[in-house]
């Protein structure tokens, strides 16, 4: 493997001096790029481009070829894990995913096992090798998987939810199985990420998009002790080098104290906190990510600038801040404004590293 060439994510995951802010974008490549809806076009399916290694390396790289990204992410989705799992996975023209199976009846519950990736997720794996060599060292690549708690959310609803009804009356009527559920995806969300690992993935985000629709107590039991439970199965190392961990629970701004202490590296947040406040309260215990609102894209290039100076600012000096959205960008984005959120970023971060 050649050597890379900008480790400035990396570097900044790990709170090491860096001599700018580096940024990427959650759902960098997606429907607001016309390549990237033509490519979609071209495999048939957003399912089909997933498992397409050739062409899922085509959009992986499409973000880069326009904007200044210090990292690449994995393109694929957290619901290929239970996909592989036997669920039947599927999507709904403007309707988004759906299972065939969910996960309802005991018998079901029981019978419920991690697959292996190699076997039931290879052509995600040869996505990341593929993805490697076409990046050849110019930025790191980010791989991911969906928290045991997300999965588990999709897998008991069957699809999308507002109010999750299924999965919390599994919580309070028998936690046990929802335990069970949790244990058999917390093995699988582990053997998923250390083949990534293996594969070549550089750092690794655990997406927690439904931890924070939980209680307090329900959160640290139900979704937190899981995340804690991968991350102490994760392979640190590859290549001589750490591979940065970052756990993202929207909706968890109230618990980053305990999010801190379970063995990530970073916290990726959502737009709800103050960005300093933040740091004041994970203190050297963990880097941080985020947290400029998606919507911000919608208001203009002006606005975009703006609200990343606001950021910037608000992190304050130094090390352990890697700018990203505090959710996934929206299809109705304008590129021109990524292109002036990205090229702010650059221009305005190198102060803040003196
Ligand atoms: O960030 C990236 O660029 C990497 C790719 C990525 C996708 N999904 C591609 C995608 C990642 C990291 C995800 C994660 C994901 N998928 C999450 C966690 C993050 C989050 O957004 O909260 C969740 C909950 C999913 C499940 C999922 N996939 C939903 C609910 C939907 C439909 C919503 C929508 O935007 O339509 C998807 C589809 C999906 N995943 C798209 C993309 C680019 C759009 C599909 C299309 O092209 O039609």
């Amino acid at each position: 493997m050649s050597a890379l060439k900008n480790d400035t994510l990396l570097r900044a995951l790990l709170r090491e001096p860096v001599a700018y802010t580096p940024v990427w974008l959650m759902r960098q490549a997606g429907r607001y790029l016309p390549e990237y809806n033509a490519t979609r076009a071209r495999a048939g399916s957003f399912l089909a481009l997933c498992r397409n290694p050739d062409l899922a390396t085509e959009v992986t790289l499409q973000p880069l070829a326009r904007f200044a990204l210090d990292a690449a992410i994995l393109f694929s989705d957290i619901l290929t894990v239970p996909d592989a799992m036997g669920l039947g996975l599927y999507f709904v023209e403007g309707e988004g995913p759906r299972f065939e199976r969910p996960l309802r009846e005991e018998w079901a519950i029981r019978d419920l096992r991690a697959p292996d990736p190699v076997a039931h997720l290879g052509y995600v794996l040869d996505a990341v090798r593929q993805i490697r060599r076409a990046l050849d060292g110019a930025v790191p690549l980010i791989g991911f998987s969906g928290s045991p708690y997300t999965l588990a959310c999709y897998m008991v609803e069957g699809e999308s939810s507002s109010d999750f009804r299924h999965t919390k009356t599994l919580l309070y009527r028998r936690p046990d199985l929802l335990h069970r559920i949790l244990e058999v995806n917390a093995r699988a969300v582990t053997d998923y990420l250390n083949a990534q690992i293996e594969a070549g993935a550089q750092a690794v985000m655990i997406f927690d998009t439904w931890g924070g629709a939980l209680t307090p107590h329900a959160y640290r039991e139900f979704s937190l002790a899981y995340m804690g439970r991968v991350l102490d199965g994760l392979k640190r190392e590859r290549e001589g080098r750490r591979v940065p961990s970052v756990i993202f629970t929207k909706g968890g701004s109230l618990w980053l104290e305990d999010m801190a202490a379970i063995g990530c590296d970073a916290l990726g947040l959502d737009w709800s906190v103050d960005l300093g406040s933040a740091r004041r309260r994970v203190g050297d215990k963990v880097a941080l990510q985020g947290n400029l609102d998606p919507a911000v894209l919608l208001g203009g290039a002006q606005a975009a600038e703006s609200e990343a100076a606001r950021l910037l600012a608000a992190y304050g000096q130094g090390s352990g801040h890697v700018f990203n959205l505090g959710h996934g960008i929206s299809q109705y984005t304008v590129p021109e404004n990524v292109s002036a959120l990205v090229d702010a970023v650059r221009r305005l971060s190198p102060a803040y590293h003196a």
